[in-house]
């Protein structure tokens, strides 16, 4: 079949009138083209996307979503030969953001203007001091690191007792880097604190929420603060899911990529990676903080998975810098993930993790960076998220489709996912891919900021009892 494919630029958009009361922040978007390529052969359509470093913002087993930016190379002809149809969604036409007030009003999550609109890095931080000093004896932000351009890493925490940072014994930890061919293996030491102790049933437990990783994810920050908000909120609120307090401590990173963040807001919507300088040739810059774990990272099951059963397809040897999908030179190379790794270790008695990411509405499950190789606790993980996202479900009617991260999305080395579950041993481990499934993809309208927080609430509601229930804990 004959397909066209039109590239269409839409013009940059600055916003720039301020009036009186109102700031309205420039919002420049990155445009540019999606192509939806619906494909009979999804893993092929994958792996020659990743050979041209393509930018693949979504894969499910019958389409793959492909952005184009301006000025970047067009669909290479044996993909275009691949494709049964296609079309082209363009780049959503920034709104101005409009800056009315900084005060939130956050004594209710359903009163509160905050979650009506997304938020720049500085309003972002003022929301958390808001929090703190209205609920001060269950909230803490802290601040845990830095980033590479020297922006704090903030986290938040809502406990309702005092939590004791653990000890943790200091090891090395012995990392294992692959070429891609697996032929050459160098090892490599790398300091990092280490060896969890198994739960203790006597203490709370603890649950690690991340925000996007990758820049252009808003909704999945977005979603952070709000969960992190209804957590916060006094029992006699309807929306209030403090009463999981009893048994659990919740540690938000809402947004774990403040460069990157920052960016997407400043000069490119469509930013994915850090902002990490690679050295003082290197063409690009930034790396994929999602690539850049020290569990399998870069590991030759992964990289042979990537290229699917085709023999005739392979990524080049050396990763491209200017690939969005840059996994950096070695594992934690990244500033930003090796604090955030660094962080982690200290806190205890961790029993579930979940990533908040945009887009495709799916809840998975370790591992990302195999699909043949089967998690021990995917039978229980599986269990408890067909539940949670039944759960979700009832709230709004939205579908999530529920499976291992590599068999809903594609196989992916050195993810934040499989680290937590298998370095840090948090055995309900999660990814999250928010709304929608395409239609705005990661410029979801921000008047789906609240009904998404709502239905994620109740994912996050429904996997902690399931994890108390286990413990043989009540509420
Ligand atoms: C905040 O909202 C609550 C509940 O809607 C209201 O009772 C309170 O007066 C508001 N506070 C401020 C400072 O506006
Ligand atoms: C939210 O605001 C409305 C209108 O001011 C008010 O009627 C309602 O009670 C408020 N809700 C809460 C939970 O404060
Ligand atoms: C909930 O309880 C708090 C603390 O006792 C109180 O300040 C607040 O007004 C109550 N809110 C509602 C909606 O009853
Ligand atoms: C590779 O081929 C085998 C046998 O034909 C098949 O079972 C498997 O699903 C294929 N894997 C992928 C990723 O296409």
């Amino acid at each position: 079949m004959a397909t066209t494919y039109i590239l269409s630029f839409l013009a940059l958009t600055v916003a720039n009138v301020v009036a009186a009361e109102q700031q309205v922040l420039p919002n420049v978007l990155g445009n540019g083209v999606v192509n939806r390529l619906e494909s009979s052969d999804v893993p092929r359509v994958l792996a020659l996307a990743n050979r041209h470093d393509l930018d693949v913002w979504h894969a499910s087993d019958s389409n793959v979503d492909i952005y184009l930016p301006p000025g970047g190379p067009s669909l290479p002809d044996e993909l275009k030969k691949l494709t049964r149809t296609s079309w082209i969604v363009p780049a959503a036409q920034p709104e101005p953001l409009v800056r009315v007030s900084t005060e939130w009003n956050v004594s209710t999550v359903v009163n509160s203007t905050f979650h009506d609109n997304y938020h720049p890095i500085e309003e972002v931080k003022d929301f958390m001091k808001q929090l703190v000093a209205v609920y001060p004896s269950t909230t803490q932000l802290t601040n845990f690191g830095q980033t590479a351009e020297g922006r704090e890493l903030l986290a938040l925490t809502i406990s309702s007792g005092v939590y004791n940072l653990q000890e943790v014994d200091e090891v090395e930890e012995e990392i294992v880097e692959e070429d891609f061919q697996g032929k050459k293996k160098k090892k490599t030491k790398h300091s990092r604190k280490k060896t969890r102790p198994p739960l203790r049933v006597t203490e709370k437990l603890g649950v690690v929420i991340i925000g996007a990783q990758h820049a252009r994810e808003w909704i999945g920050s977005s979603t952070a603060l709000y969960l992190a908000h209804t957590l916060s909120l006094h029992r006699n609120d309807s929306q209030s899911l403090s009463k999981l307090l009893d048994h659990f401590d919740f540690h938000f990173i809402p947004i774990p990529n403040p460069d990157g963040y920052d960016y997407t807001w400043k000069t490119d919507r469509y930013w994915y990676k850090n902002r990490q300088a690679l050295g003082p040739h290197a063409k690009c810059l930034g790396l994929d903080m999602n690539r850049n774990w020290g569990y399998k990272w870069r590991s030759s099951v992964a990289l042979a998975e990537t290229s699917g059963n085709n023999s005739d397809i392979q990524s080049s040897e050396t990763p491209n810098p200017c690939s969005q999908f840059y996994p950096g030179v070695r594992p934690f190379e990244s500033s930003e993930v090796n604090d955030i790794a660094n962080w982690i270790t200290t806190l205890p008695n961790l029993a579930a993790f979940v990533e908040l990411r945009s887009y495709g509405q799916m809840l998975s499950s370790p591992y990302s960076y195999s699909c043949k190789r089967l998690a021990k606790d995917a039978e229980d993980q599986i269990e408890a998220a067909i539940g949670a996202s039944q759960a979700l479900h009832s709230v709004h009617g939205t579908e999530f489709k529920v499976g291992s991260l590599c068999s809903t999305l594609y196989p992916a080395h050195g993810n934040m996912l499989d680290w937590m579950y298998k370095r840090e041993g948090i055995k309900y481990s999660y990814v999250a891919h928010l709304r929608d499934t395409g239609t705005h993809g990661f410029t979801l309208p921000p008047k789906w900021i609240r009904p998404t927080g709502e239905e994620t609430s109740r994912l996050v509601d429904y996997l902690s009892r399931f994890i108390a229930k286990q413990a043989k804990r009540e509420f």
